[in-house]
């Protein structure tokens, strides 16, 4: 449990510029607080060595939120100061605050405020993320939807990685990038996680090894233990599991979720695969279905296949043939949040019968609450945006083995994307 008090989060060797902001905050003290922040960034100032913002500052200093016995006077106590903290919360974010910020103990505000179960200051944090990220969406969304697979070649070639993370991953803070240069802002946070790019993932060599998929650097492309998520999205997109549906899965990983589709007797099963030794996988190996008997069994000729390649180069292609699905299933590896955006907006609303559903594998910002719950709203935004109803169920994940970071089922993983007890699963229609 980290330790919260004053002496350890703002010491005394922190410069006086930043602690008096940080000590202000901490007191909720707004009138004294108010005019230091109208100069430019110092909403957002770090303590050096604990990196403590004035947000976490404000946050922190609440405790936890008390249930005592005595009812009437610890409600009124906690009301007091939590309206105090909020106004100061409130001003941090009208001042340019950053949402997502890491501290010593890697948390996010947000992180603090749910340890303590401040929930009014944890939903502001929430609030404050959504809007950060579709303000991000809206100046730089663009630039990602349309970067297409030159962009990105260009810059592998180029050997630098573009700042991408995938859908099974955390997204990180685009505002970081606005202060790095600020000498109060020194603190380097203790967990910097590296980024997976599509163009390298497509390039690395893979294993399936008993219950996982990883790349040659360990990263966990696709684990068994999300074979309940993949039951429970199923009978989601086929309530009912009734026989003769179109299916469209994008991202094969280990067929977890092709064999239960597989398994409801579709009349079209499409499948679309980037990778050339899962596509090998496919053909070689004696445990998997889906190899060339499989697609000369299907139906009718093509009903049942294995797309080879990119989706964003197969999808094209299957809207000229006039394809059309009830059920579309989308989880891809190495993508950013801006690919999956991009095949919502552009081409689900054409590939989705009416009465069709589609759903996909929602691990963004898995790695924390707060930015999953910031991603389940911009999600929603950019769904609704794009002309789809969004319904979410929420599934309890069982988290045996799943703890703590290289143990259990993380052993021979190099990240632990997903620490949550509760998985949003996304269940997503035409708008009517
Ligand atoms: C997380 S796994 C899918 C797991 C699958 N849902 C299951 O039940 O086993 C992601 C898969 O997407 C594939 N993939 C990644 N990028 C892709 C792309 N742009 N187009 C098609 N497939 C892609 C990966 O090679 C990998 O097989």
């Amino acid at each position: 449990m980290p330790d919260d008090t004053h002496e350890t989060r703002i010491p005394a060797s922190c410069p006086a510029s930043i602690s008096e902001i940080l000590n202000h905050a901490w007191n909720h003290n707004l009138a004294s607080l108010k005019p230091l922040l109208s100069v430019p960034g110092r909403a957002s100032v770090q303590e050096p060595t604990t990196g403590e913002t004035p947000l976490h500052a404000a946050i922190r200093s609440c405790g936890p939120q008390t249930q005592g016995n005595d009812e009437a006077n610890s409600k009124q106590t906690v009301t007091v100061d939590i309206k105090a903290a909020q106004a100061v919360v409130q001003e941090l974010f009208l001042s340019g605050a950053i949402w997502n910020d890491v501290d010593s103990n890697n948390e996010t505000p947000g992180c603090v405020a749910a340890r303590l179960g401040q929930e009014e200051l944890y939903n502001m944090c929430v609030g404050a993320g959504m809007r950060a990220e579709l303000l991000f969406g809206l100046l730089d969304g663009y630039e990602a939807l349309e970067s297409d697979v030159e962009d990105e070649e260009e810059e592998d070639e180029n050997g630098s990685a573009a700042a991408e993370e995938s859908t099974e991953d955390q997204k990180d803070a685009p505002e970081d990038i606005i202060l790095e240069s600020d000498p109060d802002r020194a603190f380097s946070p203790p967990q910097a996680g590296d980024t997976v790019t599509s163009a390298a993932y497509l390039r690395a060599n893979l294993t399936y090894t008993d219950g996982k998929l990883v790349d040659d650097e360990q990263n966990g492309v696709m684990m068994a233990w999300e074979t309940s998520i993949m039951r429970a999205s199923v009978d989601a997109l086929l309530p009912g599991l009734p026989a003769g549906k179109r299916i469209l899965n994008i991202g094969f990983g280990m067929g977890i979720i092709d064999t239960m589709f597989r398994d409801t007797q579709p009349s079209r099963h499409h499948i679309i695969e980037a990778h050339p030794e899962v596509l090998k996988h496919v053909e070689t190996s004696a445990d998997c279905k889906f190899g060339k008997d499989w697609e000369s069994n299907g139906p009718a000729e093509g009903a049942y296949k294995i797309h080879a390649g990119k989706w964003q180069e197969v999808v094209p292609k299957l809207l000229e043939e006039g394809e059309l699905y009830d059920a579309i299933y989308f989880d891809t590896f190495g993508e950013d949040y801006g690919q999956l955006r991009m095949f919502f907006t552009e081409y689900v609303p054409a590939l989705l019968d009416e009465g069709g559903i589609f759903g996909f594998f929602n691990g963004l910002g898995a790695d924390r609450k707060v930015c999953y719950d910031v991603y389940t709203k911009v999600v929603e935004m950019h769904l609704t945006d794009a002309g789809l109803d969004i319904e979410w169920n929420e599934l309890d994940v069982d988290m045996e083995g799943l703890g703590e970071e290289g143990k259990g089922e993380w052993q021979g993983v190099k990240r632990r994307y997903w620490t949550l007890d509760k998985y949003q699963l996304p269940i997503i229609t035409l708008m009517g």
